[in-house]
C-alpha cells in the first residue's frame, strides 16, 4: 500500500511539471547546460523517513545551500563572538550577489549573501588549503549522511568567470573582514558551492538540521546542537535573500536556495523538504522548488508560526499513595494508616519530551497542589527527552520543595540520557530535597516507608513460630491447626534462594513464617518485574492445591526465611478427613485473594482515571 504522503507528493510533482517559467542559471557557464525538466522533491523526517518522487536522485551542485552549513562550520570552529563581529545576521533585502556591506563596520550584512558567505568560508579552521576542504567537505557529508564530491568541471567554470564574487572577497579584504589574502577563501567558496548533491540529500540535510544537527539515519552529529538554532535563524531571515519577507509569509519555514535549482526548508523537530528544479526566477530561486514548499507548508500545515498545539498531556497518569501502592503486602495496620495519609504523597506519570511547554503543566500540578504533598514521585520511564529549560525549571521545582520540606523522587530516569544537566543546574543545598529510584515500584515502596515511618512506624512483621498465628489459620479450631502442624514441612531459605520457580510443577502451597519472599516473573532481556513482595503471616502457591498447573511466576527469598509447606497430597486428605479445616484454609485463601482484587481493582481505576 502506498502512504497517502506518498500520494500526495505525486500528485503535486504532477501538477507542478507543468509550469515553464523560468530560466536555468547562465552566469556560471557550466549550469547552463542542465535541463531544465528536471524535477525532484523529497521529504525526509527527523526519524529517517524519506518520502521522494521525480528526479530525485539526479546530481546537481549544491551551491549557495552550502552557506548555512558552512556558517555553521565557522561557528564550530571560531564560536558565536568572532562570526558575529565577521558577519551580521540583518537581512539586507539585496540580491545574493550585491557588493553592500554594513556602513560603518564594513561587515557583510548576513551570511546568506555571497559577501557575507565569503566572509563566514574565511573563518573555516584548518593549517592548509586541503585541511580546510576537507573540513568543509566533512561536514557537509555528514549532513547528507554520505560522502560527497566535488563537481570539478562546474567549479572550474565558476573560478574562471567569478569575477564579481573576486571583487567581493577584495572588497572584504580591504576593510579587514577577511584578514589574509582572500584567494584562498574563495577558492575554498567556489568548491563548497560546486559539491554535487541529489534531492534526497537535500531533504536529509534539512532533516539533519531539523533534529538538531543529528543525522536522522546514520545518527552523526553534523553541527552541534547549540548551533543549529543560529543557522535556522538566518535561514529563516535571510535565507532566500530580497524573496524572504514573502517566503516566510506564505511557506513559513527557514530555507535556502541555490542557484543549482536546489532549495531546503527546514521545519524544527519534524522533517526536513528537498527541492530540485533547476528553472530559476529572476531571484535566482527556483521557480518549482518555490512553488513546490508552498503548496507543501500549506496542504501539511507546515507553516512555523502556525504551529498546532501541542497536544496529549504529559501526565500520562496521577495518583496517590491513598490509590495506588508498591507491590510489598502490607499488614492491617499499615493499610490503615497508607489509607488514611496516602494523598501526603503523589506520583506523576510522565510521558513524551519535556521541554517548556510540556512541563509547565506538571509544575502548575505540584505547585497547585490544594493539599501540600509530602512527597511527589515523577517517573520518567515514557519521557523521551528533557531538554535545558525544563531541566532548569526541574531543578527550581526541586529549590522549592526543600524550602517547603518537601521531597521528590524520580524514577526510571535513564542516567547519562535524561537530565544529564541536573547537577549543574542545582542549588547544591537542596541536594537532599529529592532522591533518584530506580524502578516506580521502588519509589512507591520508599515513600510508603517514609510515611508509614513519620505516622507511627512500618511495623516489620516480626516471624512466628506456631501455625495458629498464620492468617490461614484465623478461626480454625485447635485440633484442626494441630493436624496440620503434623502434615507440613518446615523448611528454611537463604536469601537469593528461588523457592518457586516459574513453569516447576506446583505440588505445595507455602505458609510464610519469618522473612520476606517476592513473587517476581521474568521480562525478556533478563529482567525481573515483582509482582508482590510478602511477609510473615502470608502465603503464596495456593493455585497448588487447587489446579496442579505449571508456577506462574518465580518466588524468591529477599532474606533468611522460613516456611511450611503443606503438599497437595497431605491438603487432599485434610479434604478427605477434616472438611471443616478445608473449608477453613479456602476461605482465608479466598479473603486473601479478594484483598489482591481489590488492590488490583483501585489500581486499574487510579491508571484509567
Ligand atoms: O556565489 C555564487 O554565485 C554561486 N556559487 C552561489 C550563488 C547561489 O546559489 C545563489 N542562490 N540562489
Amino acid at each position: 500500500m502506498t502512504s497517502p504522503i506518498q500520494d500526495y507528493l505525486e500528485r503535486l510533482h504532477r501538477e507542478l511539471a507543468s509550469v515553464d517559467d523560468g530560466q536555468v542559471a547562465t552566469y556560471i557557464p557550466e549550469l547552463a547546460k542542465v535541463d531544465p525538466r528536471r524535477f525532484g522533491i523529497a521529504i525526509a523526517t527527523v526519524d529517517g523517513r524519506v518520502y521522494e518522487v521525480g528526479d530525485t536522485r539526479e546530481r546537481f551542485t549544491i551551491q549557495s545551500i552550502s552557506k548555512p552549513l558552512v556558517y555553521g562550520v565557522a561557528l564550530e570552529d571560531r564560536g558565536v563572538e568572532q562570526v558575529r563581529r565577521t558577519v551580521g545576521v540583518e537581512p539586507s533585502g539585496d540580491a545574493f550577489n550585491s557588493i553592500s556591506l554594513e556602513p560603518v563596520t564594513g561587515r557583510p550584512m548576513n551570511p546568506m549573501i555571497n559577501a557575507g558567505a565569503i566572509a563566514t568560508t574565511s573563518l573555516v579552521a584548518g593549517a592548509t588549503r586541503e585541511e580546510r576542504l576537507e573540513r568543509v567537505l566533512g561536514a557537509m557529508s555528514a549532513y547528507a549522511g554520505r560522502t560527497l564530491d566535488i563537481d570539478e568541471s562546474v567549479f572550474e567554470s565558476e573560478r574562471a568567470t567569478g569575477h564579481r564574487n573576486r571583487a567581493i572577497g577584495h572588497m572584504l579584504r580591504n576593510y579587514d573582514i577577511v584578514t589574509e589574502d582572500p584567494e584562498p577563501a574563495l577558492d575554498l567558496y567556489f568548491r563548497q558551492c560546486s559539491v554535487r548533491v541529489d534531492c534526497r540529500d537535500l531533504a536529509l540535510m534539512a532533516a539533519t538540521l531539523a533534529n538538531g544537527g543529528t543525522h536522522p539515519a546514520t545518527g552523526a552529529t553534523a553541527v552541534r546542537a547549540e548551533f543549529v538554532g543560529p543557522i535556522l535563524s538566518v535561514m529563516a531571515t535571510c535565507g532566500v535573500y530580497d524573496f524572504t519577507g514573502e517566503w516566510v509569509y506564505r511557506v513559513g519555514l527557514p530555507a535556502k536556495s541555490g542557484v543549482g535549482g536546489g532549495i531546503i526548508a527546514v521545519l524544527p523537530g519534524q522533517l526536513g523538504i528537498g527541492v530540485y528544479s533547476p528553472a530559476l526566477d529572476e531571484r535566482g530561486n527556483s521557480v518549482r522548488g518555490v512553488k513546490a514548499c508552498e503548496a507543501i507548508s500549506r496542504d501539511l500545515g507546515l507553516h512555523f508560526l502556525q504551529p498546532p498545539r501541542v497536544t496529549g498531556s504529559t501526565v500520562r497518569a496521577s495518583y496517590t499513595l491513598a490509590e495506588l501502592r508498591s507491590k510489598r503486602r502490607r499488614s492491617a495496620a499499615e493499610n490503615r494508616l497508607l489509607a488514611e495519609h496516602g494523598s501526603e504523597v503523589r506520583v506523576f506519570e510522565l510521558q513524551g519530551d519535556l521541554h517548556f511547554a510540556t512541563a509547565e503543566p506538571v509544575l502548575r500540578a505540584l505547585v497547585d497542589d490544594a493539599r501540600p504533598l509530602r512527597y511527589a514521585v515523577l517517573d520518567f520511564k515514557r519521557v523521551s527527552d528533557v531538554d535545558r529549560a525544563a531541566t532548569r525549571l526541574l531543578a527550581a521545582l526541586i529549590g522549592r520543595c526543600a524550602a517547603r520540606g518537601q521531597h521528590l523522587v524520580l524514577t526510571r530516569v535513564r542516567r547519562g540520557r535524561l537530565l544529564a544537566a541536573l547537577d549543574t543546574e542545582l542549588d547544591p543545598r537542596t541536594a537532599g530535597a529529592f532522591s533518584f529510584q530506580p524502578q516506580l515500584d521502588l519509589g512507591l515502596e520508599w515513600c510508603e516507608r517514609r510515611l508509614l515511618a513519620a505516622h507511627g512506624g512500618e511495623a516489620r512483621a516480626p516471624g512466628i513460630t506456631r501455625l495458629a498465628e498464620h492468617r490461614l489459620c484465623d478461626g480454625a479450631a485447635a485440633e484442626d491447626v494441630a493436624l496440620l502442624e503434623s502434615l507440613v514441612e518446615r523448611r528454611s531459605y537463604e536469601p537469593g534462594t528461588l523457592i518457586v520457580r516459574v513453569g516447576d510443577e506446583a505440588d505445595a502451597i507455602y505458609f510464610l513464617m519469618r522473612g520476606e519472599v517476592s513473587i517476581v516473573v521474568d521480562l525478556p532481556g533478563g529482567a525481573h518485574k515483582r509482582l508482590s513482595t510478602l511477609s510473615a503471616g502470608m502465603n503464596f502457591g495456593e493455585m497448588a492445591l487447587l489446579t496442579g498447573a505449571r508456577r506462574s511466576a518465580s518466588a524468591r527469598a529477599d532474606t533468611p526465611v522460613e516456611c511450611c509447606t503443606l503438599d497437595a497430597a497431605a491438603y487432599a486428605r485434610i479434604e478427605r478427613e477434616r472438611p471443616t479445616l478445608a473449608m477453613r484454609l479456602l476461605r482465608n485463601m479466598l479473603l486473601g485473594t479478594i484483598q489482591t482484587a481489590v488492590q488490583l481493582t483501585g489500581e486499574v481505576a487510579a491508571l484509567e482515571g
